[in-house]
């Protein structure tokens, strides 16, 4: 079965072909970075418009990097939510009406879903069950895995999504957005020592995170170390980087090995943007060492927003016979625990 994703979410046009037999046959995406980062975060009308210009020709140019013509998908998936409703919108219209232009069917796809199943496109992919750590702009989630579709959320974030910490503290620090892959090139230099940065709520049992203290943390720091022409100097910015950078991780870090004890797992996956980082895959790589546990992601461009991701778990689903109509599903809110294995639905 040959699957065309297609995401468009947020700020990424991401468009892919996924073939059951074969794996990924073509993946292209188009970021609008470079657009938003002007306003300092995503503005959702200009990012709907810009998935309207977008889509079409990546669509196209994944046809021709495979070398197939539209006749030969066998199914479309879209991302459905959560996300931006006109940004999600676009994405749903597009493959409602070509897939039924083409008489094949159609189905909407959880992003965070998607994020889940991504390293399943890597060579050494995990098998069920495994305990996912799912950190993106919009979410930070212990998710109990079972099988496809049987999801369990064991804690989530509280306030702020740990890549939303990321992002307000280089916006404070005057840092480009996104912030994460910034603050993490910053922290490279830096000193994780200098300033000392809390782990909050590790001191208390549960599963639940909260990062909005950190923010707080961040801000007072540039407030105390702004120079009088308002500027921060560069070692002072990196040092932030790095002492932020590594609260995060360690939280992550201290709350991934309390799940794993809790469910008696010894799988890991980490997935969505901030899995991208690599302080934090190295320190859980260090920490599952000695558990006799294991963590998998996948490459760094499958860790942020992509289509290969919708395509795949879009196929996976299809594959055991889910189908959706062609009204355009578009839902800004969804929870990740209310879904449920493919045949559950049928
Ligand atoms: O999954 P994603 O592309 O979009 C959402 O579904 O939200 O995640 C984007 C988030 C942003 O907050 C971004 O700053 C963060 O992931 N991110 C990172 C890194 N790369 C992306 N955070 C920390 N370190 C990175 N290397
Ligand atoms: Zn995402």
């Amino acid at each position: 079965m040959r699957v065309l994703g297609i995401e468009t979410s947020c700020d990424e046009t991401g468009i892919a072909i996924y073939q059951s037999s074969k794996g990924l046959l073509a993946n292209r995406l188009y970021s609008q970075a470079a657009m938003h980062s002007e306003f300092g975060g995503v503005v959702p009308e200009l990012a709907s418009r810009d998935h309207v210009r977008k889509i079409l020709p990546l669509i196209k140019m994944v046809l021709s990097d495979s070398g197939l013509e539209l006749s030969h998908l066998n199914g479309i998936a879209y991302t459905s939510g959560p996300g931006l409703v006109g940004a999600l919108m676009v994405g749903g219209a597009l493959a409602s009406s070509l897939a039924y232009a083409l008489g094949i069917p159609v189905l909407g796809v959880h992003h965070m879903e998607g994020h889940l199943l991504a390293p399943m496109l890597e060579k050494t992919r995990p098998e069920f069950p495994f305990v996912a750590l799912l950190v993106s702009g919009g979410h930070t989630q212990l998710v109990n895995v079972k099988s496809l579709g049987d999801y369990n959320l064991l804690g989530e974030s509280l306030d702020d999504a740990a890549g939303e910490a990321f992002d307000k503290t280089a916006k404070m620090l005057d840092l480009d957005y996104p912030g994460g892959p910034i603050v993490a090139k910053f922290a490279a230099n830096g000193n994780i020592n200098r300033f000392n940065f809390p782990r909050p709520m590790t001191d208390r049992s549960g599963l639940d995170f909260s990062f909005s203290g950190l923010k707080t943390f961040s801000r007072n720091l540039i407030e105390r170390h702004r120079e009088n022409n308002g500027f921060i100097d560069r070692q002072t910015r990196a040092d932030i980087c790095a002492g932020f950078q590594e609260a995060v991780v360690d939280t992550l870090v201290i709350k991934c090995l309390r799940a794993l004890e809790h469910t008696s797992l010894q799988r890991l996956v980490i997935a969505g943007g901030v899995a991208a980082n690599r302080r934090l895959r190295e320190k859980l790589e260090d920490a599952l060492k000695s558990k006799q546990a294991r963590v998998f992601y996948a490459r760094q461009e499958f860790c942020t927003d992509n289509g290969a991701m919708i395509a795949y778990a879009g196929c996976q689903r299809m594959l055991a016979g889910e189908r959706d109509d062609l009204a355009v599903k578009a839902y800004p809110r969804w929870s990740l625990d209310t879904l449920t294995p493919p045949l559950g639905r049928n």
